[in-house]
């Protein structure tokens, strides 16, 4: 099933936090708010919106209250990603033009507080602070994961465990708190948000991991930037981990990474995307893809057989197979 399809049940509610959003950013500065809505244009999947309406539904649903997490989640996203490109250089996203190469880094800098700023100050009209708390805490558990990204650029002895501890914090949080925000905002039973919770979570790791395929094995044309970018910065994600663990291709993957290295990524990338793609990395990284997938759907039997619980299923499919 594609996604639109999945949302097109939702779609009254998404057009609803897709003019919220705008709202959001269309004030203040003319430069921010510019800035802001180049990347809101630009499209996205709402993936984390979505969740938030999803997980809204297994309470009292009233989407007056629950955009006011649905709106700061996709907000928190869009912040981290005009901030992501700075550190990635990258120069395009979602096949526009990246904030920073449209405008500049420091612009780009400001343009991604300006939009946190807007998602904090959107959430505190909910009057519930363990929904701040959970928020605020997923936010300094992100800022930690990209730490440790750069932390490890480059780092060929780097363990499956690194890898997983990492896109939980960068990725995976911010999609289990969509779920599980959705559901609080929706003041659904606590058992509920805890499911809806790891759902989210599985979801998310399911997701990094196929960000990271797609990274190596999508074209220019699915992805919205170039392949490769994740090497050119240094990022050795799970595929390339799982590569490295193969004895006979190990020596001339360290050598090609120690090429790429050396010319600090500004280089042909091609070789290397060519001997991870004939690896058995991508078989592997596909079946832990599945594997949270289905944990993630083991997640929901316990819930209700409500509609959402059947568009949650499709999504991680969804998700599962991903190519955008
Ligand atoms: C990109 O997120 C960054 C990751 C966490 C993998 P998305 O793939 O959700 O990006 P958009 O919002 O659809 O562009
Ligand atoms: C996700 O990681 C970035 C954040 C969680 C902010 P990536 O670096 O893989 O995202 P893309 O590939 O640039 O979209
Ligand atoms: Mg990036
Ligand atoms: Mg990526």
């Amino acid at each position: 099933m594609k996604l639109l399809d999945l949302y097109a049940k939702l779609k009254k509610d998404i057009n609803v936090i897709e003019k919220e959003l705008e709202r959001s950013i269309d004030v203040d500065h003319p430069l921010l708010r510019d800035a802001s809505l180049h990347l809101l244009k630009a499209g996205g999947k709402r993936i984390r919106p979505v969740f938030v309406l999803l997980g809204g539904k297994f309470g009292t649903y009233d989407l007056e209250r629950i955009k006011h997490v649905a709106v700061p989640l996709e907000l928190i996203h869009m912040a981290s990603l005009v901030h992501d490109d700075v550190i990635d250089d990258a120069s395009t996203r979602r096949g526009q033009l990246t904030v920073r190469s449209k405008w500049d880094n420091r612009i780009a800098m400001y343009t991604g507080d300006y939009i946190f700023a807007k998602a904090l100050s959107i959430v505190t009209k909910l009057a519930n602070p363990a929904i701040h708390q959970i928020m605020s805490k997923a936010l300094v558990e992100m800022s930690i994961g990209e730490m440790e990204q750069i932390r490890f650029f480059y780092h060929t002895e780097q363990t499956v465990r690194d890898y997983l501890l990492r896109i939980k914090r960068k990725t995976a949080l911010l999609l289990a708190i969509s779920c599980q925000l959705g559901a609080m905002a929706a003041e659904a039973p606590d058992r509920t948000a805890k499911l809806l919770y790891k759902f989210g979570y599985f979801t998310g790791m399911a997701y990094q991991v196929r960000d990271d395929l797609l990274d190596l094995c999508g074209t220019e044309k699915e992805l919205g930037k170039p392949p490769g970018s994740d090497i050119k910065q240094g990022n050795i994600t799970i595929p390339v981990i799982f590569a490295l663990q193969n004895p006979e291709l190990r020596p001339d993957l360290l050598q090609e990474l120690a090429r790429i290295q050396a010319c600090d990524g500004q280089t042909d990338v091609s070789r290397f995307l060519d001997m991870i793609r004939q690896s058995e990395g991508i078989s592997r990284a596909e079946a832990l893809a599945s594997k949270y997938i289905d944990k993630a759907i083991g997640v929901l039997q316990e819930l209700p057989d409500i509609q959402a619980k059947k568009d949650l299923v499709g999504i991680a499919h969804f998700v599962g197979n991903r190519t955008y």
